[in-house]
């Protein structure tokens, strides 16, 4: 008799382990994807462009490990072009995306579309690049702009020796894309360390044009960035007038303003090259500091960002608390949009293979001339 209990208690203990198992399972599971076990899950990735080195990683980065963890993934790309964006953002709404992770061309062009995800139940986070003027955009994922910016300024500012008040060197100035909130952070982040040199004579803006909508590139196109480099050699600079800096917000622009300087004769011991910086550590830009036509560029690991996002999403489909590390900068006009800020690192000729080599970001054969 007290065998056969014995037995019974057992048996009990056993199926209610086994129970027990399959739920941490399901929830804990990170290969499970959601609560409902993920297989079917989606998820809707829409970016800017394919032109733009940086966004093929995103993309890519993005689809790889949300399917690793069990989700599906639609990614799309929009050539740089607002409607087609749109368009593609309402088919993934149409075909039961889940959560939708955007980064916008246009950060004020999406609010409509916006309130059909939000009409559907469907989560939105910001990828990169604020999306402005709505309400339903839940979570931001980012590098912390501001800082890019500030490492931009600082590098002019120790490469020139400004701290220790030598100059007047002359720099030009030159801005992102308007229709991109980045671009507003990185050149106030930016100024936040040169302007004060400005303010004192240390640094000279030849041309003149400092203020942001003036310096500004439209869809950080770098054969607009190239044209106004032009324009400003032929004004300001023809004369024998030294070039001593130029502030790059990014690496498409960098690479513009490179083809023009070098046009114009730069890279000789009479001419060299301007401390020039950057941002995204493009492979032709890594390989133009190796070259020393490029001093620098702001590294932004996109593997990084991207593995913050499919944390943001495990969350978010598991009813888990949403890992946020900002909820005070990022206003997109109606509000405060919960944010998650990753850490920007420069790059230059001297650490470039410890921070994109060692780390596997970039082979060796991905930097060959
Ligand atoms: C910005 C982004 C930068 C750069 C630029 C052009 O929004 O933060 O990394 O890539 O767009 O694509």
């Amino acid at each position: 008799m007290k065998k056969l209990i014995i037995f019974i208690l057992a048996a009990a203990i056993m199926v209610s382990i086994a129970a027990c198992g399959s739920a941490t399972k399901d929830s804990a599971n990170p290969s499970s994807g959601s609560s409902d076990n993920g297989k079917d899950v989606l998820i809707g990735v829409s970016m800017p462009t394919q032109s733009l080195q940086r966004w093929n990683q995103d993309g890519a980065n993005l689809k790889a490990q949300l399917e690793a963890k069990g989700y599906k993934v639609d990614l799309q790309y929009a050539n740089n072009d607002v409607n087609t964006q749109i368009q593609q953002i309402e088919n993934m709404i149409l075909k039961g995306s889940k959560v939708l992770v955007i980064a916008a061309i246009d950060g004020s062009a999406l609010t409509d579309v916006l309130k059909k995800a939000a009409d559907n139940g469907i989560k939105v986070i910001a990828y990169d690049r604020l999306i402005m003027q709505s309400e339903h955009v839940d979570y931001y994922a980012t590098f912390d702009n501001f800082k890019v910016g500030v490492i931009q300024g600082q590098y002019i500012e120790e490469k020139l020796g400004l701290k220790e008040g030598k100059g007047p060197y002359n720099i030009e100035i030159f801005a992102g894309s308007p229709d991109d909130n980045n671009a507003t952070f990185f050149h106030n982040g930016a100024m936040s360390v040169l302007k004060p040199y400005i303010d004192n004579g240390q640094l000279v803006v030849v041309s003149g044009q400092k203020d942001f909508v003036t310096v500004a590139i439209q869809g950080w196109d770098s054969a607009k960035a190239q044209a106004r480099m032009d324009n400003l050699i032929t004004a300001y600079y023809a004369d024998g007038t030294k070039l001593d800096a130029v502030l790059s917000p990014n690496d498409s622009l960098a690479i513009g303003i490179i083809a023009s300087l070098k046009n114009a004769g730069y890279g000789t011991a009479d001419k060299p090259y301007p401390i020039l910086t950057g941002q995204d550590c493009d492979k032709p830009n890594v390989i133009a500091m190796i070259n020393g036509q490029q001093s620098m560029s702001v590294f932004k690991d996109t593997r990084v960002l991207a593995s913050k996002v499919v944390e943001m999403i495990e969350a978010i489909t598991q009813g888990k608390e949403v890992p946020v590390n900002d909820t005070k900068t990022y206003h997109n006009g109606v509000k405060v949009v919960p944010s998650y800020l990753c850490d920007p690192v420069y790059v230059d000729v001297n650490n470039y293979k410890e921070i994109l080599l060692d780390s596997g970001y970039y082979t060796e054969d991905d930097l060959k001339q």
